[in-house]
């Protein structure tokens, strides 16, 4: 491998942003944007999920809903590093998609709102980043509102989210009383609404403010003193070695809003964010980002970006070596080689044809049918398969079936492709088969409805049967199908294996009292 590829490879940092709708990943997003030179008016993501941006390319049901249904990814230059900022979708019905696009990152960055703490969201996301080990970083944000106590927040991270963590600075005040930052990494206190000029004032040895200034006058100065002694003296200490490792987070204070503490937050992330990080094959074989052959997998399958052409553009994480415009890929699955001529790159959804990209990046290929979520690309001639992505286990249930029997050929094909998309998740009940759809978030079964109209032609009839708990049975020869009953349906999903839909979880116990020697277990 030449010495520019690896310096490009391991200069990359790709991460997703999880929170909870609001917290401000959008506002966030958009000033990292700015600041990597990316985009010149810091109002453009803002300005698209308002509806002001030309939304012409973006499937209906989007429009409507005014929500970004699709990640995407966005790409930036920042001291000397490349980074792939990949967004996750926001709205509380998000998707799989959010879920399976955390598979494809490095490291990611998790946004609280002082106000609020830790939300639903932002706990699911959370446990999906602790189930793959990627360090994760914590922003908390509009500090320029009266939120909750700092020491508090830093008190739910640990208990309610079960991680440990570090504050990298610490707040000086709050909402209209908030003066600015004590930036215990850099040795610096950053104020908040000041010039340029007078920005960062310096501290002296014993960690006080080195110059005379008013604000050491102030109750917020001493508190937040009285503050960082508690942290110095009693908090866990720094450690590169457990960030990586994703068992402490390095926690951030700042204001997205008004762009404060966006800009150390970044450079000091980029210090430590990992570079691409190496993946496990089936075959219990290591990939380094460095190998020389390209390889790579798809974690997402987005259908009809722009309902005027009927295509799908599946998503590569790249995982080694360098992918070229032009270049002969194999795919495992089905052994078969082919020139890739079209791919495209993401940034803010503008897309652009890309030339080359490296290991850590993401491309866009387009898709006539030929990709799986989960299928290994390589460029060499040996061709093996990464670990597979974790199936999620679905909350939502419907019972579908097409308006107009005579569709009945349509409505089955458009289920299947839609499943083998990964769009939503296929069961079918014993005996009457009839079609239940199981999703994470309720969006999943509007695109579906949507997509089976557009791009099928079949009007399709939902019947909301709740939500339910699913469980997988370990000993599935054990399973007797007079177990199921109304208030514990066995059904099969679609690679024909039982799972149990209880209704609740009064109803999975009493079940499990009753048969003890089912053994039940639960996807992520
Ligand atoms: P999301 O993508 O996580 O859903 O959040 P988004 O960035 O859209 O932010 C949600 C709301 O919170 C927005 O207000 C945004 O302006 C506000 N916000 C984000 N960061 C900060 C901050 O640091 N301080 C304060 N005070 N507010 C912040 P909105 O009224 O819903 O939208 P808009 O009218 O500003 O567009």
């Amino acid at each position: 491998m030449s010495a520019k590829l690896e310096q490009d490879i391991l200069a990359r940092r790709t991460f997703a942003i999880i929170s909870h709708p609001d917290a401000g990943k959008t506002t966030m997003t958009e000033k990292l944007l700015y600041f990597g030179g990316a985009i010149r008016d810091a109002g453009t993501v803002k300005a698209k999920k308002s509806g002001k941006f030309a939304t012409s390319d973006w499937m209906e049901i989007e429009k409507q809903r005014g929500i970004s249904v699709t990640s995407s990814v966005m790409q930036f230059d920042y001291n000397d590093c490349r980074v792939n900022i990949l967004d996750t979708p926001g709205h509380q019905d998000f998707s799989e998609d959010t879920y399976r696009t955390l598979m494809a990152v490095d490291s990611a960055v998790m946004i609280i709102d002082a106000a609020k703490g830790i939300e639903a969201q932002t706990l699911k996301l959370f446990k999906v980043c602790r189930m793959r080990g990627i360090p994760i970083f914590t922003f908390i944000n509009k500090l320029d509102r009266q939120g909750k106590e700092p020491l508090e927040l830093m008190e739910e991270l640990e208990e309610v989210l079960g991680i440990e963590s570090y504050a990298m600075n610490w707040p000086i005040g709050m909402g209209k009383e908030f003066l600015g930052i004590y930036d215990r990494y850099n040795s610096r206190i950053e104020q908040f609404r000041t010039e340029e000029d007078e920005r960062f004032l310096p501290l002296d040895e014993n960690g006080e403010l080195a110059v005379d200034h008013e604000m050491k006058k102030t109750s917020y100065y001493t508190q937040a003193m009285d503050d960082i002694m508690l942290l110095n003296e009693a908090g866990n200490s720094f450690s590169k070695e457990r960030i990586k490792r994703g068992e402490l987070t390095p926690v951030f204070f700042g204001s997205a809003l008004t762009n404060f503490g966006v800009q150390t937050f970044l450079e000091t992330y980029l210090e430590f964010a990992p570079t691409p990080q190496p993946r496990l094959t089936e075959e219990e074989t290591i990939v380094e980002p460095l190998d020389q052959e390209f390889s790579g997998f798809i974690f997402k399958i987005q259908a009809n970006m722009n309902p005027a052409h009927r295509d799908r553009i599946a998503f590569v994480r790249i995982v080694s070596g360098m992918f070229e415009r032009g270049m002969n890929i194999t795919l495992s699955r089905t052994k078969k080689s082919f020139k890739v001529t079209q791919s495209t790159q993401f940034l803010a959804d503008d897309r652009e044809t890309v030339d080359v990209a490296v290991a850590g990046d993401i491309i866009g290929l387009y898709d006539t049918g030929t990709y799986q979520i989960g299928d290994t690309i390589v460029g060499g001639k040996k061709t093996f398969q990464f670990e597979k992505l974790p199936q999620f286990t679905p909350e939502l249930f419907v019972r579908v079936t097409a308006k107009n029997v005579m569709k009945s050929k349509h409505f089955h094909k458009g289920i299947e492709q839609l499943v083998q998309e990964g769009a939503i998740q296929y069961y079918k009940t014993l005996h009457t088969e009839d079609v239940i759809l199981g999703a994470v978030g309720q969006l999943q079964f509007e695109v579906f409805e949507n997509r089976m109209k557009n791009e099928y032609n079949v009007d399709v009839h939902m019947e909301p049967i709740g939500s339910k708990i699913a469980r997988w049975i370990e000993n599935e020869e054990d399973v007797k199908e007079s177990m199921s009953g109304p208030r514990s349906m066995l059904v099969h999903d679609r690679f024909n294996n039982y799972v149990f839909l209880f209704e609740n979880e009064f109803a999975m116990r009493w079940f499990n009292d009753k048969n003890p020697d089912i053994r039940l277990y639960s996807l992520l």
